[in-house]
């Protein structure tokens, strides 16, 4: 099967995925909506190409805080990579590495931050943050990632409670006995586990604003938040002192009826303006799915099912190879819309149509 775009490759992971798995990547809260509209959000968007721009030298790298990556594409984090491949995040890792972009590592990850970093040494990478309700068993992860070359702390602030995902609930979704989330493997008894594979706790939900100071002395790292959808709560992350913002709304995974991400875009872009980087995930599929983000104002994209699909499909292979077409597409539709390099994207270049 030639695999020439990201669709291919969720045709393939549906076909071959155990139906429990295919569910559980799929999966949206409630009825979809906010899952569906992150997708349908872009065809509301036009370009305004502009035309005989001698586009035979092009330039697609960008940085985020400060570290050159080869395009604004980015790996969003996702749990339990051994689902889709045996090696799971240690091909995850590899995979970006090979083509020099940042992968956030999930705190659900099925390998430890230690195996992650000593599969791919030179990555970039940021660590995703759960807080545990026993937040001593957080600081000591935050100890370790920082401890072994991670560059960033992404607090991930949507989910003081799992959204309800429907085919989650009706499979009665659970991490298979042989994988485990690695981080904290030993410190919980596998029988007390609740929900999802998880252990006990594992997400607190009294977090808060005031915790961000907590977070802020446990590290150097810069800390990104994710999960942000108003102009309100954008300037509150400002003000607490993040370097970074993903606007996020976890894949329509939690509350159904947010808006799409790319909708939720612009008003937290106009309010953050150069006081922080402002980032997007949530349907992202195609090349120009990412030239009409950053048009909107966005530093960089991130992919979370298609990662796990290109996982799905041959490990770490099938990741460079999802992201490798995302790269070649979004060089080709900077090309055809006469952007030389990311400074020139911006937001005279789309138009939003009446579809
Ligand atoms: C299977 C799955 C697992 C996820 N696990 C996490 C997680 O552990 N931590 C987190 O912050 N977000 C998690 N997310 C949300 C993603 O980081 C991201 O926000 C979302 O997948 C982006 O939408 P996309 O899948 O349309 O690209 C998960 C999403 C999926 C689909």
């Amino acid at each position: 099967m030639p695999m020439i775009c990201l669709s291919d490759f969720e045709a393939y992971a549906k076909k071959h995925l155990p139906k429990m798995t295919w569910d559980f990547f799929a999966a949206g809260a409630d009825e979809c909506c906010t899952r569906d509209d992150n997708l349908l959000a872009y065809k509301r968007i036009r370009f305004r190409p502009r035309m005989l721009r001698d586009m035979s030298v092009m330039d697609t790298r960008t940085a985020l805080l400060g570290t050159e990556i080869s395009f604004p594409v980015g790996i969003a984090p996702t749990g339990f990579h051994q689902l889709a491949c045996p090696d799971g995040e240690k091909s995850t890792a590899r995979a970006a590495e090979a083509m020099n972009t940042c992968y956030i590592t999930s705190t659900f990850a099925t390998c430890t931050v230690e195996e992650i970093a000593a599969a791919a040494p030179n990555g970039f990478r940021w660590l995703q943050l759960y807080v545990h309700c026993n937040r001593v068993l957080t600081e000591a992860l935050v100890r370790r990632a920082e401890a072994v070359g991670f560059q960033g702390v992404v607090l991930t602030v949507d989910v003081p409670y799992t959204g309800k995902r429907r085919d989650d609930v009706r499979n009665s979704f659970q991490l298979p006995s042989h994988m485990a989330v690695k981080n904290f493997e030993g410190v919980f008894e596998k029988e007390n586990c609740i929900e999802y594979g998880l252990p006990p706790n594992s997400i607190d939900p009294s977090l808060s604003w005031n915790d961000i100071s907590w977070l802020q002395s446990l590290t150097r790292l810069p800390i990104i938040i994710k999960g942000i959808l108003t102009k309100e709560d954008a300037d509150l992350a400002v003000r607490h002192g993040v370097k970074g913002i993903i606007v996020s709304n976890h894949g329509g995974r939690q509350l159904d009826g947010a808006p799409a991400t790319i909708d939720a875009l612009i008003e937290i872009v106009d309010t953050v303006q150069d006081k922080a980087e402002v980032y997007l995930d949530g349907g992202i599929r195609t090349g120009s799915d990412v030239l009409k983000a950053l048009a909107l104002g966005a530093k960089c994209v991130f992919i979370g099912r298609p990662a796990l699909w290109g996982l799905t499909y041959k490990g770490e292979e099938g990741l460079r190879k999802v992201l490798q077409i995302l790269l070649d597409e979004f060089r080709l539709s900077m090309a055809l819309a006469g952007c030389h390099n990311v400074s020139e994207i911006g937001r005279h270049l789309v138009q939003f149509s009446k579809l």
